[in-house]
């Protein structure tokens, strides 16, 4: 039996991505459909009907799909309660303990997902703890970012969340961990030492470039962006998450614990962020779109930062000396997301005056491809060309029946908190670690530098990333 509770049911996030992975979990026999249980939380009075039909427009079955889609949208269930008050939980206790009676709770599981704010999370855990926890079979809670604003309330937040839960049960989710390319990076990594693995390091590379561009704004999400920014909405999280991927060493076995291990040794070796080397923007009209202050909710003085471009160095045996610039921005030229470890070039012998900026790169999305480019000599030629080449790997062309599946990070990340397996969710010092890093650049006293929606950024990042990425062009 496994039981999947959804606290904020009737928010977005459950809509768009929650109910959506669920069901194709369902539907592509993740999970054992008679004993599937789902189960939305919230506090919006909703029929059972009015609260599957707000589904329909989300869930996007196949065709051949609707037989399954009529056994999932069954299958779940809605209760009404309140997130602060005992007796709601001991209510959806009865509640759920009716659902499951004819199953052996013994074999059980319980999942709580939590799509709530961050301030409902610690009260909702205690009373979950105390009531709906299973107490001979296993209960896991997942939890959506951000875990706390800065390094001081995310320790606190790990103390309230411990002190009923054990660090094994709680599976906090940074869905980038789930992308097919971050998912694939140890593989290409440590299962090819003598090549790909080969290069990353300080002899070979002379600076690597962390880059999430997104082309979209901040619409619809202005009343959490503008406290945020971009340094607490993606920098802290997906992009130093992608970072320890990028830079881990080899860890000692497959284990959630010694991959997190070599992950959180990355961390603890990494310089912390300055606002001296740090490149904070806002975007503001340009190409046809609207700036950010253009957006209703956002304060004419707002200093919300929509863009950053930073620095940190890994002072380890690998790492020592080479840069790792992060850059990410909303409202760009394009949205991509790529890890690109630029390649030193050659100091002597008959090719040294041939110099490029050189690299090889994991492309997260928009494809899924791992690129290597080279010289070559042009071919036909007698003469000493000496042209610039690539070597692809593109994930489309070379896993095309795999990559058919589209399974959202969403899917795989619920697959694995049923399993058991934690090892792309994120343990608490991992947190700790990533917020202590960009501790200083979470709140700049400055005005941020306007960039024009739909461009590259800031007219100062391009100086900016070719001297701290060391670029020949
Ligand atoms: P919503 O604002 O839609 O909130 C979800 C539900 O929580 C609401 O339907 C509401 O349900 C309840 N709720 C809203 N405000 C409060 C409040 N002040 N106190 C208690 N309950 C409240 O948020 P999202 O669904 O977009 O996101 C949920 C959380 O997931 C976010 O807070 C964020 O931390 C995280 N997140 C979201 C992402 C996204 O893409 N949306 C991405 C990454 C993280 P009801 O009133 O019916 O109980
Ligand atoms: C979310 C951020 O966590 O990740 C958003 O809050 C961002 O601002 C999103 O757009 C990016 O995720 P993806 O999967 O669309 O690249």
């Amino acid at each position: 039996m496994v039981s999947f509770i959804v606290f904020g049911a009737s928010g977005h996030l459950a809509h768009q991505k929650t109910f959506p992975a669920l069901f194709n979990l369902f539907a592509k026999n993740y999970v054992e459909r008679q004993s599937f249980y789902v189960i939305g939380y919230a506090r919006s009075k909703l029929s059972e009907p009015d609260f599957r039909n707000s589904l329909k427009d989300y869930i996007k079955p196949e065709q051949e799909q609707a037989k399954v889609y009529d056994e999932f949208i069954n299958r779940v269930t809605y209760f009404t309660g309140q997130y602060d008050q005992e007796d709601s939980f001991k209510e959806f206790s009865k509640y759920l303990g009716n659902l499951e009676k004819n199953t052996d709770q013994a074999k059980g599981l319980r999942v709580f997902y939590l799509a709530l704010p961050p301030s409902a999370y610690v009260s909702v855990g205690n009373f979950i703890h105390d009531h709906v926890y299973l107490p001979n079979g296993k209960t896991r809670m997942i939890i959506e970012k951000p875990f706390g604003k800065d390094y001081d309330s995310s320790i606190q937040l790990k103390k309230d969340l411990h002190k009923k839960w054990n660090e094994d049960e709680i599976y906090r989710i940074d869905h980038y961990l789930a992308k097919d390319m971050i998912i694939n990076l140890p593989t290409l990594r440590f299962a090819n030492p003598h090549s790909l693995d080969a290069l990353l390091n300080n002899q070979h590379i002379k600076s690597v470039n962390i880059s999430m561009w997104e082309s979209g704004g901040c619409d619809g999400r202005v009343g959490y962006y503008d406290i945020n920014g971009v340094v607490r909405d993606v920098l802290q999280n997906h992009m130093a998450q992608v970072f320890t991927v990028a830079a881990m060493d080899e860890p000692k076995s497959g284990s959630p614990d010694d991959v997190r291990y070599e992950k959180v040794k990355v961390l603890k070796a990494t310089s912390h962020a300055t606002l001296k080397d740090t490149l904070l923007g806002q975007y503001v009209a340009g190409n046809g779109k609207g700036g950010y202050k253009d957006l209703e909710g956002v304060p004419k003085e707002s200093k919300a930062t929509t863009y950053v471009a930073t620095t940190l160095f890994v002072d380890n045996e690998r790492w020592k000396g080479v840069p790792f610039v992060f850059d990410s921005g909303k409202s760009l030229e394009q949205g991509r997301v790529e890890i690109r470890y630029y390649l030193k070039g050659k100091e002597s012998g008959i090719f040294s005056d041939t110099d490029q900026d050189h690299y090889i790169s994991f492309s997260v999305q928009p494809n899924q491809e791992v690129v290597l480019t080279a010289f070559a000599n042009k071919p036909m030629s007698s003469a000493r060309t000496c042209v610039n080449a690539a070597l692809n790997l593109n994930f489309k062309e070379q896993f095309a029946e795999e990559m058919k599946q589209k399974r959202d990070a969403y899917e795989i990340l619920f697959e694995d908190a049923i399993k058991g397996d934690p090892t792309k969710f994120v343990r608490d010092d991992e947190v700790e670690y990533a917020w202590r890093i960009f501790d200083e650049i979470l709140d700049s006293p400055n005005e941020p530098l306007p960039y024009a929606a739909g461009s590259t950024g800031p007219k100062e990042a391009e100086e900016y990333l070719k001297s701290h990425l060391k670029l020949i062009q």
